[in-house]
């Protein structure tokens, strides 16, 4: 049954952005949230995941603050955000200083002597060691929280980094999830603190006198139900919580992000309290709030960001990584669906490719095509790709003809007509300019199906491209359209693949995609790029005139694929 919830208007949530000295010395930027009427002396340091921001912690942090627990969430220094340092430099012990300088500061600036803690992924494992050295951390509460880091970094890496590490192996500046940091000296850190082993994690745990909660997702691909099941048997007052249906990304299900942010509420109310509350007494911000809020945080991240590279650059460095897409099940389940819906491919139509990248839907088109059709004097159908990058344009041309390979079409001409563009997709439709600017367009009613297969996330004005391309198809032609979930999780993808064991090649670009991601997921954050739900995406063909809609899940249930007919 599930309890009546108070959905009560959060706009009187203040969040305040302070700043305070790391213990190396940077300086940390922080947000401090707080209801009106919240006890002063009720508060809750919240560390960020890997690779992530602060601000990734104001849904959950609102969810506290208007149940009368203050919050302090922060930027680790030399990592992702606004707090100060390099990426480069980052280490496991640093950001353990970073949770131990936020306590310093609820301390000495806001007279604060206890507070909770909440961790999520690897800084679960920074906040156990924080939460064994300092008596000032009152409870902690790990979500998805990395207890056995040498395991993790084996499963991300499909290699033993630790032990090849300790046997004189070297990398130099590597890419960790999509940022560059110094390897050598991130593993000499880990290991010289004893941040590493499952060993390690038991040890603070055994010291931690508060009590202790695990929050575990039942399908995670980084981090094993039975390590984490093993370790808080070492917890004086510990005890585990298994989430259903949940992947380390918990909000990739949002019913499981949902039943997780209310008990992890309930928790920390309880336990600030020193009573049990019952979920009827707590009460849910209106998502208003915390989406205004979002947009404001969005903006400080962007100013913050001043080493951003440019989309031509970042596109011709993903595309490289992508190719290994052709070998992963799920991936050409998804191409065939997106095929599917386009409908059947008759002789003379236009194909549209909208940001094709390297060509992998044209690819599936070519083929589909040599196995339906025989050789016929009916003209072929005709394709056409278009794409930023140059790169993915090349490649995408080399894919096909080779796919194509001499196929009979009429009189010996090939099964499909292939053309490509470059072009800046945010543009289409603009007309040439007066100093010689190529238009960047196609005539009205020109295709008869359009593929766009996940663009839309990463443009300006993805809406007006919709509406474009409602103008450049025929009257009955067909759209898809598609966009990875918010909070997509591509972790089990990575390891059914890795667990294939295909070659070393494959594997480094599959870590190639993985890192993608993560800097992918900056751009989110930033609001640079979006992932849109299925209504989303519905919404935005509806507005622009499409008709029978219909929305479907692919891609191993992280992306929403939607078409309609003109
Ligand atoms: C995730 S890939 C998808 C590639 C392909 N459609 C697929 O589904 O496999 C995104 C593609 O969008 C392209 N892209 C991003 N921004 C673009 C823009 N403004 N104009 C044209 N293409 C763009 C990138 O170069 C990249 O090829």
């Amino acid at each position: 049954m599930t309890p009546e919830i108070q959905v009560r208007p959060s706009g009187a949530i203040t969040s305040e952005p302070v700043i305070y000295p790391g213990r190396n010395g940077k300086a940390i930027t922080a947000i401090l949230d707080h209801a009106p009427g919240g006890d002063p002396s009720r508060f809750v340091v919240m560390a960020p995941k890997y690779g992530e921001t602060k601000k990734n912690n104001l849904q959950l942090a609102y969810h506290l603050a208007l149940n009368g627990i203050n919050v302090l969430r922060f930027d680790y220094t030399n990592h992702v955000g606004e707090s100060e340092g390099d990426m480069h430099a980052f280490t496991l012990p640093g950001a353990v200083g970073d949770i131990q300088a936020s306590f310093d500061y609820l301390e000495h600036r806001r007279g604060v002597s206890q507070a909770g803690l909440v961790a999520s992924s690897l800084a679960a494992r920074m906040g156990i060691r924080a939460a064994s050295l300092d008596a000032r951390v009152s409870y902690l509460i790990a979500l998805v929280g990395v207890v056995h880091v040498q395991r993790t970094l084996h499963t991300v890496y499909q290699e033993d980094v630790i032990k090849n590490h300790l046997a004189g192996k070297t990398w130099g500046v590597n890419d960790v999830l999509g940022f560059e940091i110094d390897f050598e000296n991130f593993l000499a850190a880990a290991v010289s603190s004893r941040l590493h082993t499952l060993a390690g994690t038991c040890a603070d745990l055994a010291r931690i006198r508060v009590p202790v909660a695990m929050l575990a997702a039942q399908n995670d691909a980084w981090v094993d139900l039975a390590d984490v099941e093993r370790v808080i048997k070492w917890a004086p007052f510990g005890q585990l919580h298994a989430i259903q249906d949940a992947m380390h990304e918990v909000r990739e299900n949002p019913q499981a992000a949902e039943r997780t942010f209310r008990q992890l509420v309930r928790q920390c109310v309880s336990w600030a309290h020193d009573r049990e509350f019952a979920e009827s007494e707590l009460a849910v911000p209106d998502k208003k709030s915390y989406v205004a809020q979002n947009k404001i945080e969005r903006e400080r991240l962007r100013r913050a960001d001043t080493n951003r590279q440019n989309e031509f650059d970042f596109w011709s460095r993903y595309l490289s990584k992508y190719e290994f897409m052709a070998e992963v099940d799920v991936y050409n389940y998804y191409i065939k669906l997106v095929g599917e819906l386009l409908g059947v491919f008759r002789p003379g139509e236009l194909v549209f490719d909208a940001g094709c990248g390297n060509g992998l839907f044209g690819v599936w088109a070519i083929r589909h095509l040599l196995e339906q059709t025989q050789p016929s004097p009916d003209p072929p159908v005709a394709y056409v790709g278009a794409d930023l990058t140059h790169d993915g344009l090349l490649n995408a041309l080399q894919k096909h003809a080779r796919a194509a390979g001499g196929a009979p079409g009429p009189a010996g001409a090939p099964a499909m007509g292939l053309a490509y563009a470059q072009m800046d997709l945010d543009a289409f439709g603009r007309p040439g300019g007066a100093d010689d600017e190529p238009a960047v367009d196609f005539a009205d009613n020109t295709f008869d199906k359009i593929c766009c297969s996940l663009l839309l996330s990463y443009l300006k004005q993805p809406d007006r491209l919709v509406e474009q391309l409602h103008r450049v198809l025929r009257p009955g032609g067909r759209l898809v359209v598609s966009s990875m979930k918010p909070f997509c999780d591509l972790s089990e993808i990575y390891r059914r693949y890795a667990a294939r064991a295909p070659t070393e090649k494959e594997i480094d670009s599959a870590r190639g995609l993985l890192a993608a991601a993560g800097k992918i997921k900056v751009r989110e954050e930033q609001g640079i790029y979006t992932f849109f739900p299925a209504e989303e995406l519905a919404a935005m063909m509806a507005a622009a005139g499409f008709t029978r809609i219909e929305a479907h899940t692919s891609f191993g249930n992280q992306a929403n694929v939607v078409c309609g007919i003109k």
